[in-house]
């Protein structure tokens, strides 16, 4: 990767960052100024009102939005002006979950967790098999693995989400409101389980919620109002 930075143990960096939505009169500034680290197993989490810019804070880590203003580096790779092959590179080793768990209903668990390993050419069939099932019997749900997701609750749909966001061994999770559609200690069991996964392969969450005790559980929380950070706990 060309655009590699020094070694560090910053995970994520973003020094300046501003971001624009609309052109002209219409032009809105969403993200204010933004200065953000994320160290390598860190779990962080976004926290503030409805409109506030977590979530296109979390794009823009995620690789899925350019880059307007400011700097952003994520896993040692500067988003700025980047290639698509660059950034392309950078995706497959970033783990997405959103609200809802975008679960393929045709697909058993084992299978929705594997499709995410498509892109991993270096492993056989089996192997990587094997690994989505070790996958799922980390977030608890080995004994489901051959279940459709309408065989599943939504506390296990979104389980799978999280062994699927782990299959492409990220170095990064970056997830939007992943409980929001649970209920309040299912959301808390899940990213409980998601949290010790990541500890243990030191693997940062950046990770936007409404959930109080959700923010308890994160190494730290970082509150946005209108677009500025305005704390960091
Ligand atoms: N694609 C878009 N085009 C124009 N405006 C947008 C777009 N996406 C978001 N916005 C606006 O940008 C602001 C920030 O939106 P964002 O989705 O980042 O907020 P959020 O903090 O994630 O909110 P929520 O807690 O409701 O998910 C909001 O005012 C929103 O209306
Ligand atoms: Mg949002």
């Amino acid at each position: 990767m060309s655009s590699l930075t020094a070694a560090s143990n910053l995970s994520v960096r973003a020094v300046g960052l501003n971001h624009y939505y609309g052109d002209g009169s219409e032009r809105m500034h969403v993200l204010k100024d933004i200065c953000l680290e994320v160290r390598y197993g860190e779990f962080v989490t976004l926290a503030g009102p409805s409109g506030c810019g977590k979530s296109t804070l979390l794009t823009l880590i995620g690789g899925l939005k350019s880059v307007q203003q400011g700097s952003l580096d994520v896993l040692g790779c500067s988003l700025n002006g980047c290639s698509s092959t660059l950034l392309n590179g950078l995706r497959t080793k970033i783990g997405m979950v959103f609200q809802s768990h975008h679960l393929m209903e045709f697909l058993t668990a084992k299978q929705n967790v594997q499709v995410a390993t498509e892109a991993v050419i270096d492993r056989s069939y089996r192997a990587r098999e094997l690994r989505c099932l070790e996958l799922l019997a980390s977030v608890g749900l080995r004994d489901r693995a051959d279940h459709y997701p309408s065989m599943l609750s939504g506390g296990q749909k979104q389980r799978v989400a999280f062994a699927r966001a782990l299959a492409c061994n990220p170095q990064l999770i970056v997830a939007d409101e992943p409980t929001a559609a649970l209920d309040a200690q299912t959301g808390r069991d899940v990213v409980s389980i998601l949290r010790s996964v990541a500890k243990e392969r030191s693997i940062s969450i950046v990770m936007a919620t409404h959930d109080p005790r959700v923010m308890e559980m994160a190494d730290r929380v970082i509150a946005i109002d209108d677009g500025r950070l305005v704390s960091r706990l």
